[in-house]
């Protein structure tokens, strides 16, 4: 078994090979400077970790896993002009950097290149990969539109919230497990519970991404901190808020998301904190966490074999980058 870091090192040495021609630049050059700017590498190393949770690591979980960073970047690179970003990574976005017709193209060719590295694999699992894998993009896509349509709304309920981080973003940590863990020969049924404990995992994640968003080191987050109120997200955070707040604050907060004043980004901040936003913020992870480490106990392989699974998780709700 491997730890995170080794998987990463193992993951980065075979990812920085050139994924693109040089011609023309304009187009590649965007593309390589995003791919080399960082990133937790996250979802390749669940891949990873899912098909060595049930054997050892096959040279096709490689190609899945660079096939699911290239769709993530891919993601990042639209979502970043979507949510009108100007940092990732401690980096310019790439549409800052570039242009926004640039970043659209770049994220374009990206996604395209991953479906090469999939085409790659044994064809015995080619179609059962492709079909999750594409039923994944759509949910990403569906949770994204989701998302900017919550922008314009105030009656967000939290139980729409979840949903729309679901498919935004767990659904991808989960079928990146489950990836590699259908190229491990895993059964329907573990194949399930780790699905499970990822989307309960990436809810999770998001919610530490939404609070970091708002209450971030901004040397280490590698984002615009205050990007998410700047933006009217309806996060967890603006939606206890609304819930808790006096009607004071609470239309303080709806006047503040109307006017887009200087000061927005401080006098949000000072409401979420009086709101008691922090044991909130656990409460809610800790709640997505158990649910999730609950379905990997149920994965029926040895338990010594769960404990990369079980740090990354921990790493992950903790983090803070
Ligand atoms: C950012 O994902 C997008 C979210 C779903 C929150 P990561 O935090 O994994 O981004 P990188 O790849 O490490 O930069
Ligand atoms: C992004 O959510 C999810 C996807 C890119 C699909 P966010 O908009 O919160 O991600 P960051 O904070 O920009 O990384
Ligand atoms: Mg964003
Ligand atoms: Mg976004
Ligand atoms: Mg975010």
């Amino acid at each position: 078994m491997h730890s995170f870091k080794e998987l990463v090192n193992q993951f980065n040495q075979q990812f920085s090979t050139p994924h693109f021609p040089d011609a023309p630049t304009s187009l590649y050059d965007p593309c390589n400077y995003f791919l080399t700017i960082g990133g937790k590498r996250i979802r390749p190393i669940l891949c990873l970790m899912g098909n060595e949770l049930f054997n050892t690591i096959h040279a096709d979980a490689y190609e899945v896993a660079a096939a699911i960073e290239l769709f993530h970047n891919f993601t990042l690179m639209h979502d970043d002009i979507m949510d009108d970003a100007s940092l990732r990574r401690g980096m310019e976005t790439v549409h800052v950097k570039y242009n926004s017709s640039t970043a659209l193209l770049a994220g374009d060719v990206m996604l395209i290149k991953a479906y090469d590295y999939l085409n790659k694999i044994n064809i015995q699992y080619l179609h059962k990969i492709i079909k999750l894998f594409n039923k994944t993009a759509t949910e990403v896509c569906e949770g994204q539109q989701m998302d900017m349509d919550f922008e314009k709304r105030n009656d967000v309920s939290l139980e729409e919230y979840i949903q729309m981080i679901t498919l935004k973003t767990s659904v991808l940590l989960a079928a990146s497990l489950e990836m590699g863990a259908v190229l491990g020969g895993a059964s329907e049924g573990n194949c399930k519970h780790l699905y499970e404990f990822g989307k309960n995992l990436g809810v999770a994640f998001q919610i530490q991404d939404d609070y970091l968003d708002a209450f971030g080191d901004p040397e280490k987050f590698g984002k615009e901190v205050g990007g998410d109120i700047k933006q009217n997200k309806k996060t967890f955070l603006l939606l206890h808020a609304l819930e808790v707040a006096s009607p004071n604050q609470k239309s303080a907060l709806l006047a503040l998301m109307e006017q887009n004043p200087a000061d927005k980004i401080e006098k949000v901040l000072a409401i979420y904190k009086a709101c008691g936003i922090d044991a909130w913020a656990n409460q809610l992870k800790e709640q997505y966490l158990q649910t999730a480490l609950k379905h990997l106990e149920d994965i029926a392989v040895l338990a010594i074999r769960k404990y990369p699974l079980k740090e990354l998780a921990d790493f992950l709700i903790q983090r803070e980058v």
